[in-house]
């Protein structure tokens, strides 16, 4: 499972043939420029998600419901979520944290929900900082939130920056697929940020992530390149300009 945000990215993804596609709020920090994940807003979020399921082929696209997405009034809460189905075109959403009557409520409407536990970047101020969770006695706090979400009816469980331990005792001990990042190798399947992978971003590459391309630098050198010949005259040539028939 890899991120996506917009179409492009999109069909990056689906081209390599991941099996699912997460429009993740990490898009705040990747596509929207903010310091973290918590400006960005549900309309956003379904304006980037339809974007990413019109270009996706046969992936499972999961909607990512952004911080304080949903209200508390459980009716606009499931149609708040719906519209990731009914509007943009996702197969499921997810969300961080155990919100276990909502998960009921979706999954007894036919919604597929993804949990989130672990690392939970929506909480990144309660934390004061991203930091490995589940050390010590946390973990089996983890567990049996994972216990509770599987029991309200999620179909998998992202977990986010665990001790490896934990990540595969989650998984042993959950029925549900554990989609790990940052939890280590022994959890069923791996999700990460598509800009990470590719190196879209500067600076350090999250110790989680590992860096397949330098796209950034690449696509700077390329611009700069662009500059430099339209500034000396070589762009455009002959064979970028029409003539008369
Ligand atoms: O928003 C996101 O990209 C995520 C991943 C970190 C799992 O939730």
């Amino acid at each position: 499972m890899v991120t996506a945000w917009d179409s492009i990215t999109a069909r990056i993804a689906d081209d390599a043939g991941v099996d699912m596609i997460l429009v993740g709020d990490s898009l705040a920090n990747t596509a929207l420029g903010y310091p973290n994940t918590l400006p960005v807003s549900l309309d956003a979020m379904y304006h980037h998600a339809s974007a990413v399921s019109r270009t996706s082929g046969d992936a499972l696209v999961v909607f990512d419901l952004p911080f304080l997405g949903c209200c508390g009034n459980m009716a606009e809460d499931v149609r708040a979520c719906g519209r990731a189905l009914k509007d943009c075109g996702c197969h499921a959403v997810k969300m961080e944290g155990t919100p276990l009557d909502l998960v009921r409520a979706l999954t007894g409407q036919g919604i597929p929900v993804m949990g989130h536990l672990g690392l939970m970047p929506q909480r990144v101020h309660q934390y004061g900082g991203m930091f490995v969770q589940g050390r010590g006695n946390d973990a089996g706090t983890v567990l049996e939130s994972a216990r509770a979400l599987v029991d309200a009816g999620i179909f998998s469980l992202v977990l986010e920056c665990v001790p490896e331990d934990l990540g595969a005792r989650v998984a042993r001990e959950i029925p549900v697929p554990v989609i790990g990042i940052g939890a280590g190798r022994f959890v069923d399947g791996q999700v990460q940020v598509l800009a990470d992978l590719l190196g879209l971003l500067p600076g350090k590459t999250p110790k989680h992530a590992r860096r397949y391309a330098d796209l950034l630098d690449q696509a700077t050198k390329a611009v700069s390149e662009y500059a430099s010949d339209v500034r000396a005259s070589r762009f455009p040539g002959e064979e970028q300009t029409f003539g008369d028939a």
